[in-house]
């Protein structure tokens, strides 16, 4: 099977290293890529937002299964476009990927499919605001309704900074979203669909504050872990069974049925599972922590996904043990992150690339405020945490920033539900 990878993250080498090791995938490619993924997979210059160019490149490649790794070619109709050309793809349609796209349709799904989540309301105006904050009460949690990169929610207790960022969403165009605060621990559990099969895969927890100790803004995530020590029993089968199916049903009773990857990012609050949000595709970092413990090949999964055979699938086989990743980010991450700083020691054993590109003098250079992806699989967290940190020290990049408790709380037992 040829398999072409769409996209340039951490996500995407990861993917790139698990469909490498499976055995049905003859040739693999992955666009536009970076600097690590060039080490196993043919590079192509594309830019991934236009839908006739991937399924052009697709065509004159000759892929067997194209896989869409972001969210914005999916949004766009990537994947539609794709399939128009008769070639199988991973990721929904663009009406599908809405769920991810669009935070007031997904609510709407959520609320035809009886599925839990926050109370919310949506404001289009700046009269609005003021008054949906106000019946919310703090803590505020503040919207972007569009895609904004993990980015555009402001929680806080700051009135003010609450209006300022409703503001600046409204100014920028987009609806807000006001929703009721959800406390307890975030899962994020990752399912893999063909429209009507759900498989669900292991969860994860993400760590989306910049700074040690949930400090500092939002990030598109600064490392993960799996699988959870502290996740209650029966978890992954009650999600599957209270959220994943009846939002795959859902979605094909409106005729917009979505295959795929349906991330659904969970609180796990003081009043049962409620669904934060839901993502089109697979989440970065976690994907760098999941797929390393998976052992049923990937490319068949995906293949299956993709052409509506999910079904007839072996149960998941996944190995002992854990993973943890830490996101290595660029200075000024995540406001203004500086590129075009030298890297070394990013070819070490565990170092997936992000934002990295090879520089007119053959070296691999800073590309993005997300930089690289330092991952660990060992025996369980702790040992895992230690390796992941070791491999670290080898990392030289100017002023570059990590967390250094990743998955501590968790080794710690410090998370109860
Ligand atoms: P989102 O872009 O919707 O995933 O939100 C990003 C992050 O903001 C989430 O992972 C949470 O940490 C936080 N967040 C979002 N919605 C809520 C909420 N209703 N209550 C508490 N925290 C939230
Ligand atoms: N890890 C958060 C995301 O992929 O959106």
């Amino acid at each position: 099977m040829r398999v072409l990878v769409i996209g340039s993250g951490a996500r995407e080498h990861a993917l790139c290293v698990a469909l490498q090791s499976d055995p049905a995938v003859t040739a693999l490619a992955c666009a536009p890529g970076n600097a690590g993924t060039v080490t196993l997979a043919q590079a192509f210059p594309l830019d991934a937002a236009d839908p006739a160019a991937v399924s052009a490149l697709a065509v004159e490649w000759q892929a067997h299964l194209v896989v869409v790794g972001p969210e914005v070619p999916l949004v766009a109709g990537a994947a539609d476009a794709v399939r128009e050309a008769g070639i199988a793809c991973f990721g929904p349609s663009a009406q599908a990927a809405q769920i991810e796209g669009s935070k007031a349709f997904a609510k709407h799904v959520m609320t035809a499919a009886g599925v839990p989540t926050a109370q919310f309301s949506a404001v289009g105006g700046e009269a609005e605001l003021e008054t949906a904050l106000d019946e919310a009460g703090a803590p505020y949690v503040v919207k972007d309704d569009g895609l904004a990169a993990g980015k555009g929610v402001l929680v806080t207790t700051d009135r003010a900074a609450a209006v300022a960022h409703g503001q600046a969403v409204l100014g920028a165009g987009h609806s807000v979203l006001i929703e009721e605060f959800l406390d307890g621990p975030e899962v994020s559990l990752f399912a893999l669909s063909d429209g009507t099969t759900v498989v669900p895969l292991l969860p994860a927890q993400d760590h989306k504050r910049r700074d040690d100790g949930d400090g500092g803004p939002n990030t598109g995530g600064m490392g993960a872990y799996a699988p959870l020590p502290w996740a209650p029993a029966g978890l992954v089968e009650e999600v599957r069974a209270t959220v994943l199916q009846p939002t795959i049903d859902e979605m094909a009773r409106r005729g917009e049925p979505f295959s795929g990857l349906l991330y659904a990012g969970l609180a796990l609050t003081s009043r049962g599972v409620r669904v934060v949000e839901f993502n089109a595709r697979f989440g970065d970092p976690e994907t760098q922590v999941v797929l390393p413990l998976l052992e049923t090949p990937l490319a068949g999964l995906l293949y299956a996904a993709a052409t509506g055979t999910l079904a007839e699938q072996p149960p998941l086989r996944w190995r002992d043990g854990a993973a943890v990743t830490v996101v290595v980010a660029a200075s000024g991450y995540p406001e203004r992150p500086r590129v075009g700083d030298p890297i070394t020691g990013a070819d070490g054993e565990g170092v997936l690339h992000a934002g990295t590109a090879l520089g007119p003098d053959g070296l691999v250079h800073s590309a993005g405020g997300r930089v690289l992806s330092v991952t660990a699989v060992g025996e369980d967290l702790a040992a895992a945490r230690q390796t992941v940190y070791e491999r670290l020290a080898s990392v030289r990049l100017a002023d570059a920033h990590w967390r250094t408790d990743i998955a501590l709380a968790a080794v710690e037992g410090r998370i109860t539900t």
